[in-house]
């Protein structure tokens, strides 16, 4: 039930803090080792490549997976829109590996990529929020999200709970392959951390409603921009405050807007900045001078250990590939604000619905 919230997408939010410590519990021993089902591990580590298929907020959460994955265990990732890859299936290599990123596990557009893996006799593993639910029944392995019921049709904590659980995969798989850089990754810790910096800006909502207040009550449209990971959270900051406040929003690589998109850059135009990679950190803030230059409304959501007095959200300190779980946050309540200060149905955006069987 809702309780006291008005909304389900305001709960699940808040929720968030309480689903990295249940992950945490799940996949770690009480010996603080990574616990992922031996067999999973092993099919995964004997791969060449590992195709992950996915839509919409899946999709971006397995974009962040893509640069977790590749770090900790040293395997190349393609990312693929499902309902592309499955109509037109690139050359996969030797020994493919698939993982499908569902919180239904129900996406038809994904089911059909499935259907041809298992024709093709290859191994793949479904993480999703519903057990039992068809595409973890039709793949190889499952991993469970344990995010708990996701009612609003905006995904909140099943995003945040994707790439935890692609994280621990790819602890669980780099420290099988011996990898010092996986061996190194205290990823117990990293999500204890996770959770406390999520209490914290959570605690500091009505900041973010302010911040909506201020930039978003009257724009018609809005950018959000990042590089490294803050690109693909730049995605899906873009793709929730569109779908629940109807603010038509980018994502952009933020170096990309100055080849052409910065022309729609008017007096007004709200761009969300996310900062979280120490290498590109300065070339961000130039990009940000060059659209307020233009007149842009600049919000900055940036990492503790390079953010300026002047930052309007400032992010709980963590390992830069696990900071899209906190700046998810912002940016999810950003779109929360936006939508309900406008007096929309926060929970049921209009053409939508929660799980999307048709292709
Ligand atoms: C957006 C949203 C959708 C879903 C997409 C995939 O907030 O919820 O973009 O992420 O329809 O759904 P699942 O994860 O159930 O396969």
């Amino acid at each position: 039930s809702k309780g006291t919230y008005e909304f389900y997408m305001l709960k699940e939010i808040d929720e968030q803090p309480a689903v990295m410590r249940r992950l945490s519990q799940t996949y770690f021993g009480a010996d603080g080792d990574v616990r992922v089902e031996q067999s999973i591990v092993d099919a995964v580590a004997e791969s060449d490549r590992i195709y992950i298929l996915a839509a919409g907020t899946s999709y971006h959460a397995g974009l962040v997976g893509k640069n977790i994955i590749e770090k900790y265990a040293d395997i190349p990732v393609e990312v693929g829109l499902a309902s592309e890859f499955g109509y037109h299936f690139p050359k996969l290599s030797k020994k493919p590996f698939f993982i499908f990123l569902s919180q239904s596990g129900e996406t038809a557009d994904s089911r059909v990529v499935l259907k041809q893996v298992n024709e093709r006799n290859l191994p793949s593993l479904t993480m999703t929020n519903v057990e039992g639910s068809t595409l973890s029944r039709e793949a190889t392995y499952t991993m469970l999200l344990e995010a708990g019921p996701e009612i609003a049709v905006a995904s909140t904590k099943a995003y945040t709970a994707q790439i935890a659980v692609q994280a621990i995969l790819a602890k669980a798989v780099g420290e099988k392959k011996g990898l010092q850089d996986a061996k190194d990754f205290d990823l117990k810790n990293q999500l204890a951390l996770v959770a406390e910096g999520m209490q914290e800006l959570v605690d500091g909502k009505e900041k973010i409603d302010e911040l909506a207040k201020k930039y978003l009550a009257n724009t018609r449209n809005a950018f959000y921009i990042g590089r490294g990971v803050d690109y693909a959270v730049a995605l899906e900051g873009a793709l929730k405050l569109k779908e629940v406040s109807y603010i038509e929003t980018e994502g952009f690589a933020a170096a990309e807007l100055k080849h052409g998109t910065i022309a729609l850059i008017e007096d007004g135009t709200p761009v969300i900045a996310l900062i979280n990679d120490p290498a590109t950190a300065d070339l961000t803030r130039g990009n940000i001078q060059e659209v307020e230059s233009r007149g842009a409304n600049v919000m900055t959501f940036v990492g503790k250990d390079f953010a300026r007095k002047d930052d309007d959200v400032i992010l709980p300190q963590v390992d830069y590939y696990m900071s899209p779980l906190l700046t998810a946050v912002p940016a999810q309540l950003l779109a929360y604000y936006a939508s309900k200060n406008k007096g929309l149905d926060v929970d049921k955006p209009r053409n939508l619905a929660k799980s999307v069987t048709v292709e």
